[in-house]
């Protein structure tokens, strides 16, 4: 099973909105056989690629499995039916899938059939590696990324709002690979006018994330990077080979009038009946569209009302061993915050890494995946 889970863990970024679900098969006398991952969306499921590669030797054997194998038509056949056909006799699920018509009914198929099936092994980790589908299938939001990069001292920019760069080269190209593996990448209307960011992935990843900007006022720059690559085949302000400057741009508002120009150049306008403009609302609407992992990148308004609404499940935090002082240079979470060091949100499974001259701090908020 720790294999399959290892396996499964390739198709990140590939396979979203779907699960990432891994596979091994052993033979009868419970060597190994064959192995899958689900490589992309739409494509083949792991069992189909493990028990492909077992062929006949599959017979009688077993099948170890990430997910519960599914029992319906989506976009391929029933996996219960090729576990069947290669005459199967013992499936390891590590958990059951919640997805509705799965929902346990892929285990009922097999069991019915006469296949010996056990679940729960490894589940801790099965659900851990999924939280993001098993999110968005429970609470129809993204699993929501934070992401800043600070001084040792704690700020997010200087009293001028200087924030590039903060981190060095190292950090940034993580960043990138960040962006590539999520749905989207969403700031707050002071970020666009501060530093002008593109927002894409470069180079880039395995998806392609919508740009995102939410701001209640629609007091966006005429001009900036992001409106004038919001069309991707229209007038090109900005050097760039074409996949660098991919990527839709969506602008969340509750002044859609005043966007008409961003509209009329490419970009979608969502307007909020929610002038407060609350987080959830857009976390609802991306999630609608089947996002399943979204990255808020600042700035500090933004990320404080995601903190305030303990919206963000994982923390990608990049601190630079630089300082710039200043009373008025922000700090990297504005919002409301608590008013007791016992209230503060404490991190899961922190990891600390160098990156270049940074520190790399990644971990998840508390009972999160
Ligand atoms: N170091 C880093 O990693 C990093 C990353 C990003 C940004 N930055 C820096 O951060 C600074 C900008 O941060 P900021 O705090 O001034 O602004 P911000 O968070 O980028 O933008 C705040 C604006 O977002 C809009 N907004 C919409 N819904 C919101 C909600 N639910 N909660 C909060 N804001 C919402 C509001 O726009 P309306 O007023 O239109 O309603 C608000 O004024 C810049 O200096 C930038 O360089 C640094």
């Amino acid at each position: 099973m720790r294999h399959a889970l290892a396996l499964a863990e390739k198709g990140r970024g590939y396979v979203e909105p779907n699960p990432m679900v891994g596979a091994v098969v052993l033979d009868s006398t419970g060597h190994f056989v064959g192995e899958g991952w689900h490589q992309k969306f739409g494509g083949p499921h792991a069992e189909v690629f493990a028990l492909a590669e077992a062929g006949e030797r599959a017979r009688g054997g077993t099948l170890v499995v990430t997910l519960e194998p599914c029992c319906h038509h989506g976009k391929t056949p029933p996996c219960t039916d090729a576990v069947l056909r290669a005459g199967i006799a013992r499936v390891v699920a590590a958990m059951a899938d919640p997805f509705p018509r799965v929902a346990g009914g892929g285990l009922a198929v097999l069991r019915a059939a006469g296949v010996e099936v056990s679940v729960g092994l490894c589940e801790r980790d099965a659900v851990a590696l999924n939280a993001p589908y098993l999110k968005l299938l429970r609470t129809g939001r993204p699993w929501v990324h934070a992401k800043w990069a600070m001084t040792l001292d704690g700020k997010l920019a200087t009293r001028a709002s200087d924030s590039v760069w903060i981190s060095g080269e190292e950090s940034r190209r993580r960043v990138h690979e960040l962006r590539g593996r999520v749905d989207a990448v969403i700031v707050g209307r002071r970020t666009v006018a501060a530093d002008d960011p593109l927002l894409t992935a470069r180079p880039p990843g395995p998806r392609t994330p919508a740009r995102v900007v939410v701001s209640a006022s629609g007091e966006l720059p005429e001009r900036c990077r992001l409106r004038a690559t919001a069309r991707p085949d229209g007038p090109r302000e900005v050097p760039l080979t074409d996949p660098e400057t991919r990527g839709p741009v969506i602008v969340f508002t509750a002044n859609p009038h005043r966007l008409a120009g961003w509209a009329a150049d490419g970009a979608e306008v969502v307007g909020l009946r929610d002038a407060a403009m609350s987080l959830d609302a857009v976390l609802a609407d991306l999630g609608q569209r089947r996002f399943t992992n979204v990255l808020i990148e600042g700035g500090a308004g933004l990320l404080g009302s995601a903190l305030d609404a303990r919206a963000a499940d994982e923390f990608h935090v990049f601190v630079a061993p630089k300082v710039v002082g200043g009373a008025a240079a922000p700090s990297p979470v504005g919002g409301a915050g608590v008013a007791r060091m016992a209230d503060a949100l404490a991190l899961d499974r922190v990891t600390f890494e160098p990156s270049g001259a940074d520190v790399y701090v990644h971990g998840f908020a508390p009972s999160r995946g």
